[in-house]
């Protein structure tokens, strides 16, 4: 449990740190809401002067001593397991990386890690840093410059991962996991999942329910941008500096998740669930559905789980009438600048990438693995039986919009989503508010 002093600390860092964001005064961004989890980089015309460069060989034999990783709460096991490996590797060499462990929603482990940097700290020599914050961290100058190390080997990356650290025509770090959501289904309720967001929410309403992340947090942002997306909706205009949230197709994606809240089809505690919260709730037998992120697939067979064998997964479903979409999620190890042992750093970095980890990652805690390779391996295959609509899901997925002001436009859609959900305004003031308060953090910069 936090105690209030603690989630009052990182508020205000992170309001603090969205001022210096949007003062920085030297990025802007023209991407568009929906880019696409893929090619071009989504920048165009930024620059970002002045960075410290990795150079690739300082890995081979950095000096002895240890470093420090940070990652949100390893609710899984996979940020043990994975320093476990590294230091069993390279302990005879005097080699050691130390996890710290920052809480489970996104917007805290952003700002955890914002108020190291602002304080010119090496409590964090590695961060897993959420795919969205390449454009604010680099923008800060917070980030190495790994442009020379990923151009070694760019090929083995699957393209919309390795997209995500690519910001002002440079690579702000190595891929870690990429994510995309699947809708959990219960196989032994005999039910196949159903084609379209509406019929999820009829069929919920027979069968326990279905459970996401509606708390008040990036998660949301997801969550709602899949129906979004799918309905036609868009955050930004394709000039990447207005908003486009204010639509019809936006409207009507938040409205079928209200409704569905109060016609029983969701329970109304979803509206304070993050990723932990909805593992419990499908854990415990009662729900017909889950919208999550891949590693639940593994993560939820495990400990006192009561839908142990007794779920598949299926690619989120269409909207009805329009089309289907999915966001891209994941993380990336980044090199903070204040590191005193850069080489040590990237040996790490590497290995997270590894073929050797991202097997285990993919094959052992169903994480979403960065190289291509991986998902062809037989043991991956056995393990995962959605490996290949998963790296498909990769391809296909939307990138949330690439802005260093992104977590104020996600606050403004998060913030007024859940005052929707639980009912405190109508889906269309809450958009319309959104929309208006996404103007407002477009406008800072
Ligand atoms: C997952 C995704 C990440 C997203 C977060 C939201 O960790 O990988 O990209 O921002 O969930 O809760």
């Amino acid at each position: 449990m936090r105690g209030r002093f603690g989630l009052g600390a990182a508020l205000a860092v992170s309001a603090c740190a969205l001022v210096v964001a949007a003062c920085g005064g030297s990025s802007s961004s023209s991407s568009s809401s929906g880019g696409g989890g893929g090619s071009s980089s989504s920048s165009g015309g930024v620059t970002v002067t002045g960075a410290k460069v990795i150079d690739p060989s300082s890995m081979n034999s950095p000096p002895k001593g240890t470093i420090h990783y940070c990652q949100g709460k390893d609710t899984t096991g996979a940020g043990k397991a994975v320093v476990s490996e590294f230091n069993q590797k390279y302990a005879a060499q005097g080699y050691k990386v130390v996890l710290t462990e920052f809480p489970a929603s996104a917007d805290q482990q952003r700002a955890q890690f914002i108020q190291r940097q602002q304080a010119k700290s090496n409590d964090c020599d590695v961060f897993s840093s959420d795919v969205i914050w390449t454009a604010e961290f680099a923008s800060q100058k917070w980030l190495y410059d790994m442009t020379p190390y990923v151009n070694q080997s760019r090929t083995k990356y699957i393209p919309a991962p390795l997209e995500t650290v690519h910001y002002a025509g440079k690579y702000w770090g190595v891929p870690e996991t990429s994510d995309a959501a699947f809708l959990f289904y219960r196989t032994d309720k005999g039910t196949a999942p159903p084609a379209t967001w509406q019929a999820v929410y009829q069929q919920a309403a027979k069968q326990g329910g279905i459970v996401y992340q509606g708390a008040p947090y990036e998660g949301l942002t997801c969550d709602f941008l899949e129906l979004g997306f799918a309905a036609g909706g868009q955050v930004l205009d394709s000039s990447g500096k207005k908003s486009a949230f204010n639509s019809p197709a936006n409207v009507k994606a938040l409205q079928l998740m209200v409704d569905g809240i109060k016609n029983g089809s969701a329970p109304k505690a979803v509206t304070t669930y993050m990723e932990p919260q909805t593992d419990q709730a499908w854990t415990s037998g009662k729900y017909g559905y889950m919208r999550n992120w891949t590693y639940a697939y593994a993560a939820d067979q495990t400990g006192g789980s009561k839908v142990k064998g007794k779920y598949a997964v299926a690619p989120l479903p269409t909207f009805e009438g329009a089309g289907k979409a999915g966001i891209l999620g994941g993380h990336n190890s980044v090199i903070s600048v204040y590191t005193k042992n850069p080489g040590l750093a990237l040996k790490y970095a590497d290995f997270t990438a590894s073929p050797e980890w991202q097997k285990i990652s993919l094959e052992k805690y169903s994480s979403a693995a960065i190289l291509n390779d991986t998902y062809d391996d037989p043991g991956v295959k056995k393990a995962i039986p959605y490996a290949a609509e998963l790296k498909a899901a990769l391809g296909q997925a939307k990138a949330r919009p690439v802005s260093p002001v992104y977590p104020q436009i996600s606050q403004a859609i998060y913030k007024n989503v859940n005052d929707a959900l639980a009912g405190r305004v109508s889906p269309a003031d809450a958009i319309k508010k959104a929309s208006d308060q996404i103007n407002s953090a477009l406008s800072t910069f």
